[in-house]
């Protein structure tokens, strides 16, 4: 299916950013494979590390969870000798999802990461919920993400993807998707966790199955405007139907997030339900 597309795309299962953890809590329901050739977007990684945000960082909602995580992460530096390196021992298909203050800060981690043996990509978070909050680069503007997606394009490889991870607002996404292709994404990624609110008020962003219709509306939405797009589903998740409906839509591929939180083994199961080797047996 999404191998169809491009033999670089990631498909048609992959780890959501922030949802495998640094990959070693997740090998252990992974399967006899482990890791070997699971496409996985790591947690966001800045140039500098991040403690996370205060808690609680994550609380329970109907159909989800509303988080306000703050990107923790060890820094590029760190992320290099460690994480990266035994990821790629581990044989995953490493998608390098990247956040930056500054424009020059995404530029700055591209260009380090082209040079990094094993990254098979990069995931451009440009969709986080509340992104001045969290100290991001301001990109609520098509022009913005469009303008980091130019910048990290600049510094990365032209044979390896940037996908560019964007909000689920179905009022700008079509904008945000054409802008961000034009600008070099290899692919988009839609979505994001929606801007929500936890009891006290405190902003984060909500995920989990409660997103599937809202995903669902902006998958179809960019699969009919801007169809040389190809579109990566984030959002919703959980099982093989939901997987299938994205797939349906025009997805090239889905990415599991808040689901590995409830059962880790839920990539695996996907990798074995849509790997088309798998359905031939299934057909024989
Ligand atoms: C605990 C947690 C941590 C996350 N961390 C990141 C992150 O580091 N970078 C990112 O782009 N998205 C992050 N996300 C968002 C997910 O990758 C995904 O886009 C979102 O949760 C929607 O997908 P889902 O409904 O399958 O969870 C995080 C989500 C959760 C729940």
């Amino acid at each position: 299916m999404g191998r169809g597309v491009s033999a670089a795309l990631p498909g048609p299962v992959m780890v959501a950013a922030g949802c495998g953890g640094t990959g070693r809590e997740l090998e252990p329901f992974c399967g006899p494979d482990g890791l070997a050739g699971l496409d996985l977007a790591t947690r966001s990684i800045t140039l500098d590390a991040r403690a996370g945000g205060p808690g609680p960082r994550v609380v329970e909602a109907p159909g989800g969870l509303v988080n306000a995580v703050g990107l923790p992460n060890p820094g590029l530096e760190h992320f290099l000798a460690t994480e990266l390196p035994w990821l790629v021992r581990a044989g995953a298909r490493v998608f390098v999802s990247i956040a930056g203050a500054t424009m020059g800060e995404y530029a700055d981690l591209a260009r380090r990461l082209s040079r990094a043996p094993g990254v098979a990509g990069l995931e451009v978070n440009v969709g986080a919920p509340d992104e001045v909050g969290g100290g991001l680069f301001e990109v609520r503007e098509p022009f913005h993400a469009a303008s980091v997606i130019a910048a990290v394009r600049r510094e990365f490889p032209a044979d390896r993807p940037v996908l560019a991870k964007l909000r689920p607002d179905v009022s700008r996404v079509v904008e945000s998707a054409r802008a961000c292709h034009d600008a070099g994404a290899t692919a988009v990624v839609i979505g994001n966790s929606v801007p929500a609110a936890f009891p006290d008020g405190r902003a984060g962003g909500l995920s989990g199955p409660a997103l599937a219709p809202i995903t669902l509306r902006c998958v179809g939405v960019v699969r009919r405007s801007v169809p040389a797009v190809p579109v990566i589903a984030c959002g919703g998740v959980h099982d093989v139907a939901s997987a299938r409906t994205y797939l349906a839509a025009g997805a090239v591929a889905v990415q599991v997030g808040t689901a590995l939180l409830h059962d880790p083994t839920t990539v695996a199961r996907l990798r074995v339900a849509l790997d088309p080797s798998h359905d031939l047996q299934e057909d024989a």
